[in-house]
Formats: C-alpha cells, sequence, structure tokens
C-alpha cells in the first residue's frame, strides 16, 4: 500500500465519508477515538471476564490501530466469554490487531499452549511490543508484521486453527487485500472470527463478497448480541467451503 493510500485509510477511519456511502452517519467511535487520543495507558476487564485486567498503551500517532475499537472490545469479550477452553488447544493469528488488545485478552484469559501471533503493519509493531510487555505477555505472544494481501510471513502457521479480525472493515482500498490474506491464511480446519462495525455501504459489499467466497455464519452464542447489533456490530465466524 503507497504511503498514500496509508494516509487515506488512517483519515477514512477518523470520520471521513464518501458521497453516497453514509448508511450510519459519523459513528460515536469515531468521535470518542479524538476525544481520547492523547496517549495513555488504559486497564480493561471486559465486562469483569479478566482478573488482573488488561493493560493497554493507547497512542494514535502512530495510526488508526493505536487506540481501542468497538469490534475489538466486542470480539474479546466473547471470546473470553464463550472460548475460554475452547482456545486453550489451538494456534491463533490476529490481523490487524492494532495495540493488540484482542490477542492479548485472549492470551492472558485463555493462556493458548502455542504462541500466538498478533499482526499488524510495520507502523503498530512498537505499540504491539510495548503492550506485550507491559502484560508480561513474552513468553506467549509474537507481533509481527503481516501485511494484508503479501505473502504470509513465514513465522506465522500457514494455516492457523483460529484467525482473529476485529475492526478490520472500514477502509475500501484495502478491501481486495484483506480478502486475499482471508483467502491464503483460512485453510479447510480453521475457524476466522469476524467482527466489523458496519459504517458504510461499502462494508456491505465486502461482506458480500466474502461469503461468496467462504461460509459465513452469524456467532449466535453471544448474549451480548442484541446489545452490539443496535451499534451496528456483527460478530461472525468465517470458514472455507466444503468442496464437491
Ligand atoms: C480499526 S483498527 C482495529 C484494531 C484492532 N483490531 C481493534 O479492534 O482494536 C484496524 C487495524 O487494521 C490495520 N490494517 C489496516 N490495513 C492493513 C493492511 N493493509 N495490512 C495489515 N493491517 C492493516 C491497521 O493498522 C489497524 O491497526
Amino acid at each position: 500500500m503507497t504511503e498514500e493510500q496509508q494516509q487515506r485509510q488512517h483519515d477514512s477511519a477518523e470520520g471521513e465519508e464518501e458521497g453516497d456511502g453514509l448508511v450510519f452517519g459519523v459513528s460515536e467511535d469515531l468521535v470518542q477515538s479524538r476525544e481520547r487520543s492523547a496517549a495513555h495507558t488504559g486497564s480493561f476487564d471486559f465486562d469483569g471476564l479478566l482478573q488482573p485486567p488488561l493493560r493497554v498503551h493507547i497512542d494514535l500517532t502512530k495510526g488508526n490501530g493505536g487506540t481501542t475499537w468497538p469490534a475489538g472490545m466486542t470480539l474479546a469479550t466473547y471470546l473470553l466469554r464463550r472460548k475460554r477452553e475452547a482456545l486453550k488447544e489451538l494456534s491463533i493469528v490476529e490481523l490487524g490487531a492494532g495495540g493488540g488488545l484482542v490477542g492479548l485478552a485472549v492470551a492472558m484469559g485463555c493462556r493458548p499452549k502455542h504462541t500466538l501471533h498478533i499482526t499488524d503493519q510495520e507502523s503498530m509493531l512498537a505499540l504491539m511490543r510495548q503492550n506485550i510487555a507491559l502484560n508480561n505477555l513474552e513468553g506467549q505472544i509474537s507481533a509481527s508484521v503481516y501485511n494484508w494481501g503479501e505473502a504470509t510471513p513465514s513465522a506465522i502457521p500457514k494455516h492457523p486453527d483460529v484467525v482473529l479480525a476485529a475492526d478490520c472493515v472500514y477502509f475500501e482500498p484495502a478491501f481486495p487485500l484483506l480478502q486475499q490474506t482471508l483467502r491464503d491464511l483460512i485453510g479447510p480446519s480453521t475457524t476466522c472470527y469476524f467482527c466489523y462495525k458496519r459504517r458504510r455501504r461499502a462494508d456491505q459489499h465486502f461482506m458480500r463478497k466474502v461469503k461468496k467466497d467462504f461460509l459465513v455464519e452469524d456467532v449466535d452464542d453471544d448474549p451480548d448480541r442484541e446489545s452490539y447489533a443496535r451499534e451496528n456490530i456483527s460478530l461472525c465466524t468465517i470458514r472455507r467451503k466444503r468442496e464437491g
């Protein structure tokens, strides 16, 4: 992705809107992210599910992944509530991890036996590493650069058991790249937990394309579902379609 595209991506996530693309208006979380833009360290216990709470350094100077996002909070809370035991045994890769909130919460709450990989663009690497250290998770998590659309880094399992992606749907030029990465990473036994907030019509078009490629199913065992659905947040699983 060129520098110009990266800047547009940053601006896009900060509330810039396209001509006919506005579906839900300027979303509250985008406004909040501006208010919370001064660098600081926050504590997150995900509705009391994580004790001691996770500590996350928030710093928007490196890009929009430097803060917390509503779909990330939703996904982490769901995984801690419903998948705590199941995730212990599984290999896990997070895409577009930002500061690492979801992956860090899973590592702390589930203690998976395999190294958990949080990934993002180069600009997020230092923040991911800072947050790993802040929670003493160096032995359990590895942070690396994984640009969507590019070859899967060699350190990452080719087809992990679980792929996590939260709030990765927000910048149209990156959609084909993200779709390519989902194709690369999702193997026959992979489950991708994909949580996103619908902000524009283009987001729905993207999900329609994903549905052509994959089996996409809404997560239906989350007691919080109705409450985040009101904020246009969806949580689904994405799996390979069975051949034949
Ligand atoms: C809105 S943030 C969400 C961060 C985190 N998942 C959360 O929920 O808090 C989207 C993340 O996707 C990353 N991202 C965007 N385009 C990307 C690309 N082409 N390759 C890899 N990561 C990308 C951004 O750097 C950013 O950290």
